[in-house]
């Protein structure tokens, strides 16, 4: 800047803004103190601004003119300086904030905690599978049950000690057959399925059982059983043998050996235990029989055409026999540390 006219009476003040500004320009660190440098010297108090208006009072038009010519010329390059400094202060910023913002893809990730299902509904689950693979249906039926579908459809005596109170927990006295209480067993299905299907059928019905016990290491109020049904032509022992004892290798591995021992329900007959040697010693399993025509008579199928099988494990015995867990209420204690170790 050569052209600066100086005023009468002392130093021009925008000399100083050509010396030391772009200096000052060239070092600020942010758009900040950038911005703050720009409205010292450019804006309203600025001398740049304070020159503007002095321009009035010179008289002579040619050097008004000049002096209007100088006065812009500093205005442009100091502009020009800040605007370019402004660029790359804003490059650099951004560039610095991409940079805090951006993800550590190298980085482990943060893993939720994830939760899974209970060992008796994995339990639940695996055996129904087994059937399903076998190419049995699924089926659920109500936990609050009637007298007859529990009792009386299964050929249950009237005077059977498992009606009695010691043993059912009944939620309404109706009459008799209309009675209402907490299904002791998953048999009522038996009954219910026949009725709204005819033969064949290839059915398992896992769900929650109750009955009046005091809690200890193998009893409980509440537990779970699955029940399975077959009903079609030609149907013997021989094929309910062969299925539980398949059964039995898929669920506790392929070298099982199991054995059936003659036992007493009043719906099927014969009926028979199935027992199963597992951890070096033999464990009873579950209950078994072929289906008492006495069965088939109540929901109108013609035990002349058909004969069947059925039978009903306890969920929480098929789980404890695995795992060998020797008491039941570690299993309905809400303890995740026990809990933790059947993921
Ligand atoms: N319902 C019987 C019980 O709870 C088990 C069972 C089911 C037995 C089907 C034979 C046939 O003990």
């Amino acid at each position: 800047m050569s052209t600066t006219t100086t005023l009468p009476g002392g130093m021009d003040p925008l000399d100083h803004l050509t010396t030391d500004t772009p200096a000052r320009i060239a070092a600020a660190a942010t758009v900040a103190e950038l911005d703050a440098i720009e409205s010292e010297v450019l804006g309203k108090s600025s001398p740049i601004a304070n020159a503007r208006r002095a321009l009035g009072s010179i008289e002579d038009p040619q050097e008004r003119a000049a002096r209007g010519q100088a006065i812009n010329g500093v205005a442009t390059e100091l502009r020009s300086a800040i605007e370019e400094r402004r660029g790359l202060l804003e490059a650099a910023e951004l560039e610095a904030q991409l940079r805090a913002d951006s993800v550590d893809v190298t980085l482990p990730g943060r893993r939720p905690m994830r939760g899974t299902h209970h060992l008796i509904q994995q339990t639940m689950d695996e055996i129904v599978d087994i059937f399903v693979g076998l190419g049995y249906t699924v089926a659920t039926g109500p936990e609050a049950e009637t007298d007859f579908y529990t009792f009386t459809a299964l050929n249950i005596p009237e005077a059977h000690p498992s009606r009695l109170e010691t043993d059912t927990l009944y939620l309404d006295y109706g009459d008799a057959e209309d009675e209402i209480l907490l299904r002791t067993h998953t048999s009522p299905m038996q009954a219910r399925y026949m009725e709204d299907h005819a033969p064949p059928v290839y059915v398992v019905v896992p769900g929650k059982v109750f009955r009046a016990e005091t809690v200890d290491a193998t009893h409980a109020p509440v537990f779970h059983q699955v029940e399975g049904l077959a009903v079609d032509h030609d149907i013997t022992f021989g094929d309910l043998k062969g299925t539980l004892a398949e059964f039995a290798r898929r669920f506790f591995g392929a070298d099982t050996e199991v054995k059936f021992i003659p036992h007493y329900f009043p719906f099927t007959e014969p009926s028979a235990e199935m027992h199963a040697f597992t951890h070096g010693r033999w464990m009873e399993l579950l209950g078994c029989g072929v289906v008492n025509p006495a069965v088939f008579e109540h929901v109108g199928y013609d035990p002349d055409e058909v004969t069947g099988f059925a039978f009903g494990m306890g969920v929480e015995r098929m789980a404890m026999v695995r795992h060998g867990i020797r008491d039941l209420r570690s299993l309905i204690d809400p303890d995740v540390r026990v809990l933790e170790q059947y993921r």
